[in-house]
């Protein structure tokens, strides 16, 4: 790793918390707050996921490649890793030519993942939010579950694995549903109280409170442009209009997951903007909870995703 010592400090920081909790999908490199600003590596069981988004980052991909290696070769020596460059440059964007797609699972805690390595950006599983889906498995107990853009249904299978009395899903996309019916048939949770949605949020949330439907637990993760007709979330306002809607459907002990994805809102501005809202619906915003440890975050180098609770 001579030519990449960051690389080995980053795995020297991380290499406790993923052999204590197993981890099979984890973030070696968060760009700035690891000393690499505009790249970020994540691992896959030995696939590595690389996105740059600095272009001199291209320049030695066979070092860096070789630096990552090295950690490999500590942490599962039997498996000749593979590498997915992907860039999000202003140029260009998406899979860069390489390795072939591969598809498999990961396992975190109890749950199973169908992850696919080599279609872009997108795996099919956000590591950034683990904290959180191990919160929603927390909580769940008992509760109906309201899962909002929930893509392939991660937070669905946390929810169902923690005992929701049932779990409804929603996403515009019937790809992204069939995905999380694999992910559910993985964790053997499709006989379960679920049912996916093929539909725009809004409009399900629209239709929810017409039939009087109630949720105790809701996860609302929008991305940061939708797709549906009129609805994109490029601005804090249209995510109002959503957690207006969220909270009209909450049972009174109900609490919400409200995530925001961009760097362009600071963590503490989408707080209040939250803290706003719940007011008006006589709900209180809890404390953020702490970023996963792989998901470093300094003052300089804030991070994309914010999540709060509303009580
Ligand atoms: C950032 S992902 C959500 C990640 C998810 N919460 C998770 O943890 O896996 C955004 C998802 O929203 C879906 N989507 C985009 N616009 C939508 C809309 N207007 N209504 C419902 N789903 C939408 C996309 O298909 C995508 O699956």
């Amino acid at each position: 790793m001579a030519d990449f010592p960051q690389i080995h400090a980053a795995w020297q920081r991380r290499r406790a918390l993923v052999r204590e909790q197993r981890l099979d999908a984890w973030r070696l490199v968060h760009g700035a707050a690891d000393g690499m600003e505009g790249l970020s590596v994540d691992d896959y069981r030995g696939r590595y996921l690389i996105t740059v988004e600095a272009e001199a980052w291209l320049e030695d991909r066979a070092g860096l490649e070789a630096a990552l290696a090295e950690v490999q070769e500590e942490l599962r020596p039997a498996f000749a890793p593979k590498f997915y460059w992907v860039a999000n440059l202003p140029k260009q964007r998406g899979a860069l030519p390489g390795e072939e797609i591969d598809r498999f699972e990961v396992v975190e805690d109890a749950s199973r993942f169908e992850v696919h390595l080599g279609e872009g950006p997108h795996t099919g599983l956000f590591l950034d939010q683990r904290e959180n889906r191990r919160e929603v498995c927390k909580l769940a107990k008992g509760r109906r579950c309201l899962n909002l853009f929930c893509h392939t249904g991660a937070f669905t299978v946390a929810a169902l694995q923690g005992g929701a009395s049932e779990a409804v899903s929603v996403d515009l996309s019937k790809n992204y549903l069939a995905w999380l019916e694999r992910n559910l048939e993985l964790n053997e949770l499709e006989d379960r109280p679920h049912r996916s949605v093929a539909s725009d949020a809004a409009a399900y949330l629209e239709r929810a409170a017409r039939g009087g439907e109630v949720f105790d637990l809701v996860i609302l993760d929008p991305p940061t442009f939708g797709r549906g007709k009129g609805s994109t979330f490029s601005t804090i306002r249209d995510y109002g209009r959503l957690l207006a809607a969220c909270l009209q459907i909450l049972s009174p002990s109900g609490r919400i997951l409200a995530c925001l994805n961009t760097r362009k809102v600071a963590a503490e501005e989408f707080r209040d903007f939250l803290k706003e809202a719940a007011k008006t619906a006589r709900r209180k915003v809890l404390r953020r909870p702490a970023p996963p440890p792989d998901f470093p975050e300094t003052a300089g180098a804030p991070g994309a995703l914010k999540a709060y609770w509303i009580a």
